[in-house]
């Protein structure tokens, strides 16, 4: 049988298997909580034998939305740790691990805050504020709680999302980042606010509870991340306390995103192949790959080349969550049925449910 599927060490985190449901939203909470249909959709995700299932984007802290249209659970309260409890514990019934990932689209007393004033290609017609240094503290503070929350709720990890064009990803790339203060300039620097939050979570929950970070390695955009710079803060990012990267790219409106392209012609089987060998070649932590990864034996071969150390999927598992079993119990080792067409992430954007729409 092929590396894919025997156990993994990741990060002190005892997989059954390489492959991760990559972090995925679905618009199911209801009142910032996971809701039966949550369950229902995770217990079919864990039945369906992925080692690590990452949840979808969560918020740190409730104002920080896009507006009502994003149905996401909300991690800035004790009160929720026993349900969020509920979720892990079902989780782990199954033998799968599971991550809780952070995400980023910061507020401030209704104002949408970024690290300089530059529109946003997320929301049309929003300039955000540039942060002031006390904000940037109290941001590495709220995640640092939310983190600590996570840890007593019992997932096995964090992500932190600084990719896609939110403002932590902002904070990576040069075309949306200007400051001239030291969250500004170097890679080091543009990195530095996702290490200050990688410390501050190691910090209240421990230094061996792992910290992951989806990364958007280049924006696809003029004036964006390139690979090369992408490479160096991932450097950075490694050599600061992150456990493990994601690769991702894009942000909205460049002419790739994190789902292969804008125009559909362009999309390629593992499209972010390249970026992820890349920042293989020069970290000592795991790379996790996304991006359109569909074949079982492109798989088998990037973890053979070591190209990559395990393989994360989103859209083949809307369409079909238990994909692994498939592959392994059922011997069926037919690609993914999911053909980009990205009608998920349509529903999505429009605060439907997400699901697969053929
Ligand atoms: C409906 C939908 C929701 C997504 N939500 C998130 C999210 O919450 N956080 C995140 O980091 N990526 C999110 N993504 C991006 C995926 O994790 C992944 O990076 C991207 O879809 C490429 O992988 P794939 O080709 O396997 O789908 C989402 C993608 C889709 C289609």
């Amino acid at each position: 049988m092929s590396k894919l599927f025997e156990p993994y060490d990741f990060c002190g985190i005892k997989l059954k298997n390489r492959f991760i449901r990559s972090a995925t939203s679905e618009n199911l909470a209801k009142n910032r909580l996971p809701t039966e249909q949550l369950f229902k959709l995770y217990k079919e995700l864990a039945r369906g034998e992925i080692g690590l299932i990452i949840t979808s984007a969560m918020r740190p802290d409730r104002t920080w939305t896009r507006g009502p249209q994003q149905k996401n659970m909300v991690i800035d309260s004790d009160d929720s740790i026993p349900n969020f409890r509920e979720l892990t514990n079902l989780m782990h019934s199954f033998g799968s691990k599971v991550a809780l990932q952070l995400g980023s689209f910061f507020v401030f007393n209704g104002e949408s805050v970024a690290p300089s004033a530059i529109p946003y290609t997320w929301i049309p017609g929003v300039t955000p504020r540039a942060l002031t240094i006390q904000e940037i503290r109290e941001i590495v503070e709220i995640y640092g709680t939310a983190g600590a929350r996570a840890k007593k709720a019992d997932f096995d990890a964090v992500q932190i999302h600084a990719a896609h064009g939110y403002p932590l990803s902002r904070f990576l790339s040069p075309r949306f980042n200007k400051r001239t203060d030291e969250y500004g300039g170097s890679p080091k620097n543009r990195a530095r606010i996702i290490i200050e939050i990688a410390t501050e979570i190691k910090k209240r929950a421990g230094s061996d509870f792992p910290v992951f970070v989806k990364m958007g390695v280049v924006d696809f955009c003029e004036g964006g991340l390139t690979k090369e710079d992408g490479v160096e803060v991932a450097k950075a990012l490694s050599q600061n306390g992150v456990s493990a990267i994601e690769t991702s790219a894009g942000t909205p409106g460049s002419e790739m995103n994190a789902l292969g392209a804008t125009n559909n012609s362009r999309w390629t089987e593992g499209y972010l192949l390249d970026y992820a060998a890349a920042i293989k070649a020069e970290v000592d932590v795991p790379v996790i790959l996304v991006g359109g990864l569909r074949d079982l034996s492109m798989m088998e071969d990037i973890i053979s080349q070591g190209k990559a150390d395990l393989v994360a999927m989103s859209r083949p598992f809307i369409i079909e969550p238990h994909l692994i079993k498939r592959w392994k119990e059922d011997g069926d080792q037919e690609p993914s049925h999911c053909i980009s067409c990205n009608g998920c992430m349509d529903l999505y954007m429009d605060g439907e449910i997400v699901e697969c729409i053929i």
